[in-house]
Formats: C-alpha cells, structure tokens, sequence
C-alpha cells in the first residue's frame, strides 16, 4: 500500500453524470490531497494527513512542489500507425487547393496507405511508440489506435499485429480498431459493396482469430461508403462479435443515425450533423465524439458539442491524431481550443477526455479517483486545476502514473 501527495489540489471527477452538461461547481475537488494505491488500483483518496492517520503502514511517496491531480486521460479515437506524412497536402490545402486536386497530385489517405504498405514492421512498431510516449507525456494513458491504412488482408493484419506489439512494449492501454473500411483501395477490382464483403469474409475472421481486434470502424461518407452498405456492413460485423465505431457526419449529415441504428459505442466527428440527428444522438447511448483536432486540421467547423450536451448526450473529446486531416496529436489543446468556441466548462472538457471517453472505449474502470479505479492519474505543476485549460495546453504535466506506478 502506498500514499503518494500532499496535492494542492485533486480533481477526482467522482461522481459526475455520464452525460449532458456539468457546471464547474459540481466538481469534487481535494485540497491537500493524497491518493492510497493498491495493486494498480485505488484504495483511498482525500485529505493527505488523515489518510496518513489512517494508514500507517503505506509507504508514502512524497510529491514536490504545488501539483495538481488528475485522472490519466483517454484518447479515444486516433490513427497513430502510419508510415510516411503529409505535410504536402496540409500545405496544399492551405494553398486553396481541394481535396479532389490533392487526391489527383497523389495525396490523401491513399497516400498513407501506400507509405504503410511500403513500412517494415518495425518502422510501423517505433511510430506507434513514438506517439504513445508522447500521448503519455500529456497526460493520456489509454490510447485507441486504428488500422485504415493497409486495405488488404496482409496490410491491414501487418497494422494490427504491429499495434499489438507495441502493447507489450508499453504500460499504457492501447485499444485497437479494425478501419478496414476506410476507403476502397485504389487496386480493389470490386465494388464498395465487394470490398466491405472481402473485409468481413478475408479480414475480421483473421483479426478474430488472431485476437488483434474486437472493434470495427467504418468511414461513412461520400468519399467513402454509403449509408445503406455501411449499414449492412456495420450489422454483420456486429452479429461477428465486434463491437462498433463510426466516423459519421464529418462533411455531411445522416450517418450518426446509422451508428444509433447499429448500437456503435460511439459516433466520432459529427462536425455537420444537424439539429435533429443531435437529439437523435443525445438521446442514445453512443458516445458522440469531438474531434477538434480534425477541425483545426483541415479548417472546418467543430462538432457541436454544447448542442450534444444540452440535449443531455454522451460527450467525448479524442485528436483523430493521423498523418492527414489532425496532424497535430495534441488532445489538451484541442481540448482546451474546442472549450472556447463551443463555450465547454472545464467539468464538461476534463470528463471529455476522461471518463466519458473511456466509456466510448467500454472501460468503465478508468477516468475517475475513486475506490476500485485503475489508478492512472496525471500531475501538473500548479495550484489551481483551472490553469490547465487556461493555459491551453501549453502546461506541461509534471508526473505520470500508470497502475499507481509514476513512468
Ligand atoms: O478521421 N475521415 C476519415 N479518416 C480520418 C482521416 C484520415 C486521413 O486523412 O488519413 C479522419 O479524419
Ligand atoms: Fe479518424
């Protein structure tokens, strides 16, 4: 047993709704705070000196200086194993061009696929560490990672075994997703129809067998694939057992109603989903999910989360970090950025990326101090939690820990 503080401040993020909007009043907060850990897990937390009273026997870790605790954060939604980058098609879009002519110089996702394709294993493996210490260093120890970039049974196997090396070679979560249904590959001789039929047939019985994956993505969209397919599809992943995500709305509406229809844990961008797919959504128990990241990226509108809040539903936050559309990888400054233009409480923003997120994940063990809770959490430097969006995301954390371990 141990306890580690004194914290100026704990934020616990105990007992907070799982959904709709929350004030900052509503938040427990711990001044001089500590926090007993046991076996990974949390025992305690509350007053520092009467947790020592009560626990004589912990071993107390000390923390220097004014820090402020928090739960560790969840990125729900990221593409973070890719080979190449695209800072030429940011450049060009930034040029004025579209994403037909950026497509047409040899851009776009089907220029990732074609560096992922091109990446050995273990240019792949060191990406993905690469990014996840980094994602660890702000604070984020549970890391959703997608395939989407192979588009063949071998490539998008290579992806994912590679994901799943990288989890033996880190004490953060990662969460993997199967996207095989990105984008039709360029050298698919078929029909969308066909392809999404090869990847049920070809792809998610190996990724079933090999145990790579029990979620399935789908990028409904024009560019991609249509609501009826993407329905079937989504229908027949499910009855294999997977659970369901969907990229839905990012550039125009009606495919959060499929994530609804299907029962997907969550319905991630939903930048153009209007008035009443937001009730519709709200009402549901999918996870609508924020990708500011995405917004910032490409230079479109943010999702509307104060909408989805005030009509009670599940919000999340996650950076779609990806070498195309959300090249920055930043959730807190998103996060923070998303607050200012869609008028979030640092309640509603610290459970976006928190426990709301985690639940998107269906892990409903992380994301809150509490009794019982994996006991993941993140310092900063500080006397006043307020400061960590403030300062929107230029405040670095200062301790990281991960099954009560600091990293
Ligand atoms: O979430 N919208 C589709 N997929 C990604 C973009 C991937 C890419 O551009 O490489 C997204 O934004
Ligand atoms: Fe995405």
């Amino acid at each position: 047993m141990k306890l580690t503080g004194p914290y100026q401040q704990i934020v616990t993020l105990a007992q907070l709704s799982l959904r709709g909007k929350i004030d900052d009043k509503d938040l427990e907060i711990i001044e001089n705070g500590g926090i007993v850990t046991e076996n990974g897990k949390i025992h305690q937390v509350g007053n520092f000196d009467e947790l020592k009273n009560q626990f004589p026997n912990a071993k107390i870790e000390e923390v220097e200086g004014t820090q402020v605790a928090l739960p560790a954060f969840t990125d729900s939604h990221t593409h973070i194993c890719f080979g190449g980058n695209r800072a030429n098609d940011f450049a060009m879009r930034n040029g004025g061009k579209t994403y037909l002519e950026i497509a047409e110089s040899g851009g776009g996702i089907w220029s990732s696929v074609q560096h992922t394709r091109n990446a050995s294993e273990e240019e792949l493996l060191n990406g993905i560490l690469l990014r996840v210490n980094q994602l660890i260093d702000l604070g984020i120890t549970t890391i959703e990672i997608k395939s989407g970039y192979g588009l063949s049974v071998e490539s998008e196997l290579k992806m994912l075994r590679c994901i799943k090396k990288a989890q033996a070679k880190t004490k953060a979560t990662l969460i993997p997703t199967c996207l095989s249904a990105h984008l039709k590959p360029k050298d698919f001789e078929g029909s969308s129809e066909e392809y999404l039929e090869y990847i049920l047939t070809e792809i998610l019985p190996k990724v079933k067998e090999e145990n790579l994956a029990n979620r399935v993505d789908i990028f409904i969209e024009k560019s991609a694939f249509l609501p009826e397919e993407s329905k079937n599809f989504l229908l027949k992943a499910k009855a294999m057992g997977f659970n369901l995500t969907v990229h839905a709305d990012q550039f125009t509406a009606g495919s959060s109603r499929i994530a609804v229809e299907v029962g997907a844990k969550s319905a991630d961008h939903l930048e153009a989903t209007d008035d009443n797919d937001i009730e519709f959504l709200a009402q549901s128990n999918t996870v609508a999910t924020a990708l500011p990241g995405a917004s910032l990226g490409l230079g479109e509108p943010f999702t509307p989360a104060r909408k989805i809040l005030d009509a009670n539903g599940i919000l999340a936050i996650a950076s779609d970090w990806n070498p195309g559309s959300a090249p920055m990888g930043n959730l807190l400054v998103q996060a923070s950025i998303l607050a200012t233009y869609q008028k979030l409480s640092s309640a509603e923003v610290l459970a976006g990326i928190s426990f709301r997120s985690a639940y998107a994940l269906g892990l409903e063990d992380r994301g809150v101090l509490a009794e019982d809770k994996k006991a993941d959490w993140v310092s900063f430097e500080t006397d006043n939690f307020q400061n960590i969006l403030y300062q929107q995301g230029s405040l670095k954390t200062k301790s990281v820990y991960i099954n009560g371990e600091k990293i």
